[in-house]
């Protein structure tokens, strides 16, 4: 991987910023006035003009400014040649159902990859307008201020969040024995139904973790970066490095990290769910 100065990534992170923002307020225009919410194939995956127009508006920002990166984008696909050392993952709209219904928890999610880790990341909630960037070495922010993890380093004292993926009918890895046994042992798990905004929560130490399987790059590649950056931890459920690919991930203020990882790896399974 080539080496990147500061300079750089700053400026990169400034690309992802005017990406997020300008999907934002397209956002924003929509809230209210979809005429049509369609199903992209799996029940629950919705997609709406919303999330199209916003798309459009963050390639834009990014074929001007680095028109020879590839691009993953939720509703587009792979932009641009796979083997390319620059990536970049974006979720226009993240938390489309809970956009469809009205209830204000989504956000644009731009992460930047390079050579398959993520290094630049900025998330953005039109709602709150709350803006929550971060570089690899640069830290990160909410709304430019420095931010960080919460020190909670007792299981019982945390309050977690996690998520069901759209294949949660089809599979009995639904999550739904993790939910129920984090649920005993915490003080809360919540659900907010926007990936990026649960890792830029526990980036702001607001929560204290977060795990979630059946994710795509573009749901974490930005937050990932947002939580090592204000001093959380970030792999696989059992520790190891985060696959981005792998659809799973675990996430929290580092403190709490080896607990929640043997706890998901000891999940009792439900009786009597189908
Ligand atoms: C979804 C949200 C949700 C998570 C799903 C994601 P979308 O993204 O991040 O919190 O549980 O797995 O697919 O479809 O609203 O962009
Ligand atoms: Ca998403
Ligand atoms: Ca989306």
């Amino acid at each position: 991987m080539s080496q990147h100065t500061p300079q750089q990534l700053q400026i990169f992170l400034d690309i992802a910023t005017e990406a997020a923002m300008a999907a934002g307020a397209i956002l924003k225009d929509y809230w209210g006035k979809l005429d049509e919410v369609e199903e992209k194939g799996r029940p629950g995956d919705l997609v709406t003009a919303a999330d199209k127009d916003a798309e459009v508006a963050i390639l834009k920002v990014l074929k001007r400014h680095v028109p020879h990166h590839s691009i993953l984008a939720e509703e587009s696909g792979q932009i641009g040649d796979n083997q390319n050392e620059y990536l970049w993952a974006i979720d226009p709209l993240d938390g489309t159902t809970n956009y469809a219904h009205q209830y204000p928890v989504a956000a644009v999610s731009v992460g930047l990859l390079v050579s398959g880790i993520p290094m630049v990341g900025a998330i953005y909630n039109p709602f709150r307008d709350e803006l929550f960037r971060a570089a690899r070495g640069l830290g990160a922010t909410r709304n430019r201020r420095p931010i960080q993890v919460s020190e909670t380093s007792d299981l019982s004292k945390s309050l977690l969040v996690t998520g069901f993926a759209y294949d949660r009918r089809e599979t009995s890895d639904n999550n739904y024995a993790e939910f129920c046994h984090l649920t005993h042992l915490t003080q809360g798990v919540r659900r907010s139904g926007a990936a990026s905004l649960d890792l830029a929560d526990v980036a702001c130490g607001r929560l204290d973790g977060y795990w979630e399987r059946g994710l795509s790059p573009w749901d974490i590649a930005a937050g990932v970066v947002l939580v090592e950056e204000a001093g959380g931890k970030v792999t696989a459920y059992d520790g190891n490095p985060l696959k981005i690919d792998s659809g799973r991930i675990l996430a929290t203020n580092a403190h709490l990290h080896k607990h929640l990882s043997t706890e998901l790896l000891q999940v009792p399974p439900l009786s009597g769910w189908k």
